[in-house]
């Protein structure tokens, strides 16, 4: 019985230790196995990593190529570098985009401006920007506007303000008198910088032909007109931009009016902003009362020179501003600024714009070639 016993035990020994030494090789075969998986895995990664390296390289070397091709074979478009070139060549056609003033004048926005040195200058709040053109019968809503913009302007905030006004007509004869009417209005603010006004160049407009705007409902001729305003506005964000005038940019047009205090209401309003911005609007309509960082100018004029013939202003804004991840619109409420001529119970309400612009003027003063 305990020989049995004994022998049994040794049996049962036997067996333990037979099965320990089964589970260890087990043990030892999974770690392979995962030791195994990992290295075919780095195999692959590194691989791929070599692959891409080449393949990125491959895709310089082609780049640069292509460059080099394209350089020798002049298809690029040959920057203008001096104004006697531009002179000597075709100064009225500039190919756009290739948008580049500085390129045509070093100082051009001196010779761009008639009344108050860019020079002068020291860097304000605000600038408030305005294209102003011949109007039929020799009306001038640009005085009213003026009016409202200063004695609405609260009086310590309008001392940190500039207006920049463009006359875009090409006419001497009417440029004189728009200055000297200004000059003669507001003598302070011109003196003191305030009031600063600026020519565009007769060079500066491309043809204005093979214009290609969606809008079926705008005719012929207000095509025209909204590509040449296109242009007018390019030149002034681009001068307020290179003068660094201010931390911020009003867009407004030479017939509107505000609302008193509408500085203070302003400044409010930007200051309540809590995240990143790039457009607040302060009136629904066009291109009126449009705010940009004044840093921002200089990419918005490029886009809406580079689509002048397809699109207005007021149109490719609201496409800029989805670009600078500015996603909604963000418009004051109410607005702050209105059309002239809208009686106060149509305050804040958008109403259809009557087209204020005709064609003859403007082509009768225009020069082509
Ligand atoms: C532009 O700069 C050039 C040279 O720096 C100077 O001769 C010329 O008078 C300037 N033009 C204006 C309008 O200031
Ligand atoms: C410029 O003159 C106007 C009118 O006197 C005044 O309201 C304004 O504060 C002045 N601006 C500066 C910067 O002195
Ligand atoms: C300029 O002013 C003069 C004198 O007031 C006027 O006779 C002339 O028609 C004006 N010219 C233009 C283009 O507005
Ligand atoms: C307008 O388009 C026509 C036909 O496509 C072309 O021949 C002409 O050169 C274009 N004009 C301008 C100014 O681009």
């Amino acid at each position: 019985m305990r020989t049995k016993s004994k022998s049994i035990d040794l049996l049962i020994l036997n067996i333990i230790s037979k099965s320990t030494d089964f589970r260890l090789s087990k043990k030892m075969k999974k770690r392979k196995n995962i030791l195994q998986t990992i290295l075919s895995l780095v195999t692959v990664m590194v691989v791929v990593v070599v692959l891409q390296t080449i393949l990125f390289f491959i895709q310089i070397q082609h780049n640069a190529q292509f460059y080099q091709k394209s350089n020798r074979k002049e298809l690029s478009i040959r920057p203008i570098t001096s104004t006697k070139e531009v002179i000597g060549h075709s100064p009225k056609r500039i190919l756009y985009p290739q948008f580049d003033l500085n390129h045509v004048y070093q100082n051009w926005t001196d010779t761009a401006t008639l009344i108050g040195s860019p020079r002068e200058t020291y860097k304000r709040y605000l600038t408030i920007g305005m294209v102003t053109a011949k109007r039929p019968q020799n009306t001038v809503y640009l005085y009213n506007t003026l009016s409202s913009l200063i004695t609405n302007a609260n009086r310590e905030d309008f001392r940190e303000i500039y207006i920049v006004i463009l006359l875009s007509d090409l006419d001497q004869e009417w440029r004189t008198n728009m200055t000297s009417a200004i000059v003669n209005k507001y003598p302070q603010e011109v003196k003191n910088g305030t009031i600063k006004i600026i020519g565009s160049f007769d060079w500066m407009y491309p043809s204005l032909t093979n214009l290609t705007h969606h809008r079926k409902w705008h005719s012929k001729s207000k095509a025209k007109w909204k590509a040449k305003q296109n242009i007018d506005f390019v030149l002034l964000w681009l001068y307020v931009y290179k003068t660094k005038l201010s931390e911020f940019y009003l867009h407004l047009e030479d017939d509107v009016i505000t609302v008193g205090g509408y500085t203070k209401a302003m400044k409010t309003f930007i200051n309540d902003q809590k995240g990143e911005w790039t457009c607040l609007e302060f009136s629904e309509l066009g291109m009126i009362a449009k705010l940009y960082h004044t840093h921002d100018l200089e990419a918005l004029a490029k886009m809406v020179a580079l689509f002048y013939q397809e699109q207005p202003a007021d149109n490719t804004y609201l496409h800029f501003n989805p670009q600078m991840l500015q996603f909604r619109r963000i418009i004051r409420k109410p607005t702050l600024f209105q059309h002239i001529g809208m009686t106060s119970s149509q305050w804040g309400h958008v109403q259809s714009i009557k087209d204020r612009f005709l064609w003859q003027m403007f082509k009768r003063n225009y020069r082509k070639g």
